[in-house]
């Protein structure tokens, strides 16, 4: 089974997208064969400079490694050193209506947010599922607001066989379950975009500003707490602490006793250690750039060889080749 998705190289990585994105993605690494890669062709569509690019896509590729994701079971790479998916894009392009492209929500809330939108945005669920299709992938792990993507590349799949005759597989989307909700420093949910993010990694004085910096109501510390379940403090606990050690503290909030000061204290020392050894292998691979490279490039070779092999069925497929 081929579980196969795709990163937004979107720069540095919180705890919200950790827990919701990461995590499990990791983890699926024991479930089947899995393909992750780092769509740096998408993120053509809304970024436009070129220094940050490379610095975000190296950055999500440390942040993985550092992680967990192992190189040695996942093939992992860069979407642009496969460039026979805009091949692809190019051949599903010809089969997608217009009509179908502009019912995307995705790409509608781009427009409603006052976006001008490029031929790349517009075309943005071709080239996933030419990213997907191309890798004969099976699953498709990804967020709620990326499932109408996977469903166009159903669409265009299914299309594709029925005019051309049997060549793709059709793949199943897998959402992902909201398992956490992280809440951000002020309580909403924890986005780059509201600037209320805990990073994974960064400065240790910075950070711990941040997390003494979360939002709390103004009882005073001996106040019994009957809603401490409740407690942003407590809920980032649950997800860096042993559960044991999280509910302690929150029945020491409960009953009363317990200042915010000295929880915010605990979270951050639980929050540091949760990734202290992430964060070791994060400085390991940051000063050995050159090993990263390498598994990036190996990765990309391992994913152009299943590429080519499933284009030119596709050519073959549709008249372009023997
Ligand atoms: N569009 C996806 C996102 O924003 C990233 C992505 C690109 C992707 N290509 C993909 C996800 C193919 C799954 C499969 O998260």
């Amino acid at each position: 089974m081929r579980i196969l998705s795709g990163i937004q190289p979107s720069g540095t990585l919180h705890l919200g997208n950790y827990f919701g994105m990461m995590k499990p993605a990791i983890e699926l690494q024991e479930k089947g064969e899995t393909f992750y890669f780092i769509a740096d062709y998408h993120s053509m569509t809304s970024l436009f400079d070129a220094a940050e690019r490379r610095k975000n896509t190296l950055e999500v590729a440390l942040d993985f490694l550092a992680c967990g994701l192992d190189p040695k079971r996942t093939v992992f790479f860069r979407q642009s050193d496969v460039p026979e998916v805009t091949e692809l894009t190019w051949i599903l392009g010809s089969l997608a209506p217009m009509g179908l492209l502009e019912r995307c929500t995705s790409y509608k809330d781009k427009l409603a947010k006052g976006i001008s939108p490029n031929f790349g945005l517009f075309a943005y669920p071709v080239l996933m599922a030419a990213d997907i299709l191309i890798y004969d992938s099976n699953i498709v792990p990804v967020g709620q607001d990326q499932k109408q993507h996977v469903e166009v590349t159903r669409d265009l799949a299914v299309k594709f066989n029925e005019a051309y005759g049997q060549t793709f597989i059709i793949p199943e989307p897998q959402i992902r379950a909201e398992v956490a909700k992280v809440p951000g420093l002020d309580g909403e949910k924890m986005s780059k975009s509201y600037g209320n993010t805990i990073e994974i990694f960064g400065d240790e004085k910075a950070l711990r500003k941040k997390i003494m910096g979360i939002k709390m109501d103004s009882r005073t510390p001996q106040e019994p707490k009957p809603d401490a379940d409740k407690n942003l403090a407590i809920q980032l606990l649950r997800l860096v602490a042993p559960a044991e050690l999280a509910k302690g503290f929150e029945e020491r909030l409960r009953a009363g006793g317990l200042g915010y000061g000295d929880l915010k204290k605990a979270l951050f020392e639980h929050y540091w250690t949760h990734f202290s050894q992430a964060r070791a292998k994060r400085a390991e691979l940051a000063s050995n750039l050159d090993e990263v490279g390498k598994i990036l490039t190996d990765g990309a070779s391992r994913a152009r060889a299943i590429a080519q092999k499933v284009l030119q069925r596709a050519k073959s497929a549709c008249g372009l080749a023997h």
